[in-house]
């Protein structure tokens, strides 16, 4: 028996009978008419599909910009989205941003414009007096190609002042179904973590899919379907974030936006790292769980969770749950610990304290929304100059994230200087073998990776590093 998919779109509730594998761009462009939302790249990195998004079953949530190119119909069950057509609501024609861009000649051919519209639209509506880097970085997931920044960032600047610009309501929570069936696929949306052990566990070829920002890109590109989907997105125990004096626990479905806002005081070089996690598109879909759960060897979250001393909780119907230090979850090139009937459950991280120092580093072609050559994490405890104990994770490197433990067997008792640092580098080539592909040649790898150990000495020591030189 079919079954629909229900959300609200500018305003009015929607079912439709697509596939719950079809992409949230497809359903609006040819199912819904709503064409005003373009697509660029279909891999997440343009913006021009941009929409406000808000899940369904987090009526507290605020609505963010999401790349609906990337996002499934099985993820907006009971949610919310905005498109351009909706952002002016009932009676007006364009918003403030819509208004000021016009004036500000922030756009020429237009392609990118409804997107950016969106994007300016959803930070302003988070962040009513949003700074010049503020402002740049909501902007970091949409590519203008004719324009330049110049006039679109003026359009912002004069929009805020202009016009508080109002969060739309919060959908009914209640509105999530528990499963989708439409045209041979199936999405089923469990509330609870033991709900989603008994799909995990009846349904093993289903996808698992958290926000859909790496399982999306081959289903954008028509190169997979998914006839069986299980969503994490709306498990209550997987959304929650348990906040100690000494520890952070995130459950697995809880977004790299949400992780920023929690590890900014305590960490504030993480956050910078996770601020070039992708972009708010990215950052506001991708979780903490499918970060790890994809076991990338270059995706950022690994590296500096393991310097932090990271441990990851796995469960499953059969047997519970099993903790383990993150760094042994990762077994060799996409291959980790994970059972086929366990999920990631949550991961922990602990607090900064007394004396701890934790640097990262992100070295890729481009500042912004762009993957890692070489991601290094550092986390060290100082004993009146010298270094008592040191974590170094690389991403990049290896086949998996992992830990350097030569490099740290040279630091650890010594004095943190460029010279300690120096020779810290050169144990380097006792821990890795790194492959030379694309994105950097295995000797510039091993180079960059000991010059950034050289970094974290004169970082520490109060240097000036010129971040976006990098
Ligand atoms: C344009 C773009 C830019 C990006 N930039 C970056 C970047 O700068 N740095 C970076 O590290 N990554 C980046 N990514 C990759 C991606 O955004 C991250 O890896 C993200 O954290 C994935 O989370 P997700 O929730 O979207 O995972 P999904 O795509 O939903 O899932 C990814 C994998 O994890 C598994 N999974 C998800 N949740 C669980 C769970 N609870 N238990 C077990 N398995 C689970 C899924 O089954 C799947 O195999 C980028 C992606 C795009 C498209
Ligand atoms: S079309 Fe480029 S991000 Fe979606
Ligand atoms: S106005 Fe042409 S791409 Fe931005």
């Amino acid at each position: 028996m079919t079954t629909h998919t229900a959300f609200v779109l500018n305003g009015q509730p929607v079912a439709t009978e697509v596939r719950p594998d079809t992409t949230v761009l497809d359903l609006l462009r040819d199912h819904l008419g709503r064409k005003g939302t373009k697509e660029g790249c279909a891999e997440g990195d343009c913006g021009a599909c941009t929409i406000l998004f808000r899940r369904g079953g987090d009526a507290e949530a605020p609505m963010l910009a999401a790349n609906s190119c990337i996002m499934s119909v099985a993820q907006i069950d009971g949610g919310e989205i905005v498109t351009v057509e909706g952002l002016a609501g009932e009676g007006a024609v364009l918003n403030a941003v819509q208004d000021e861009m016009a004036k500000n000649g922030s756009s020429q051919c237009g392609f990118c414009t409804p997107g950016i519209a969106v994007a300016l639209t959803g930070l302003l509506a988070r962040n009513p007096d949003p700074d010049e880097g503020a402002i740049h970085d909501a902007l970091a997931g949409n590519l203008c190609r004719c324009t330049g920044y110049r006039p679109i960032v003026d359009a912002a600047k004069a929009a805020a002042a202009r016009v508080r610009i109002e969060p739309a309501p919060a959908v009914d929570e209640n509105l999530v179904t528990s499963h989708t069936d439409a045209g041979g696929a199936t999405a089923h949306r469990p509330r609870d973590l033991r709900g989603l052990l008994m799909l995990r566990r009846d349904h093993p070829d289903a996808v698992l899919l958290a926000g859909g920002t790496d399982l999306g890109v081959p289903l954008a590109g028509y190169e997979t379907r998914w006839p069986e989907t299980i969503t994490t997105g709306h498990v209550a125990e997987l959304r929650r974030t348990d906040t100690g004096d000494d520890h952070w626990t995130f459950g697995a479905a809880i977004t790299w936006e949400e992780v920023l806002d929690a590890v900014g005081q305590d960490y504030p070089s993480f956050a910078t790292l996770i601020r070039r996690f992708g972009s708010t598109q990215i950052r506001s879909m991708g979780t903490i769980g499918g970060n790890i759960g994809t076991a990338s060897p270059i995706g950022d979250g690994p590296p500096a969770l393991i310097a932090l001393g990271a441990t990851i909780t796995l469960v499953s119907l059969e047997d519970g749950e099993r903790t383990m230090p993150l760094e042994n979850f990762f077994l060799d090139y996409r291959k980790t610990q994970l059972r086929a009937d366990e999920v990631i459950a949550s991961v922990t991280v602990p607090r900064a304290k007394v004396g701890e120092t934790m640097r990262t580093y992100k070295i890729s072609k481009r500042y912004d929304q762009d993957i890692s050559t070489v991601c290094g994490a550092y986390w060290l405890a100082m004993d009146n100059g010298t270094v008592a104990d040191i974590r170094i994770a690389y991403g990049g490197m290896a086949a998996i994230p992992t830990r350097a433990p030569n490099a740290e067997a040279a630091l650890r008792g010594k004095v943190l200087t460029p010279e300690t640092a120096r020779e810290a580098g050169k144990a380097l080539a006792a821990d890795f073998k790194p492959l030379t592909d694309w994105r950097g040649s295995a000797v510039y790898r091993q180079r960059v990776a000991a010059n950034l150990i050289e970094r974290l000495a004169r970082d520490v020591a109060g240097e000036t590093v010129e971040v976006m030189a990098l």
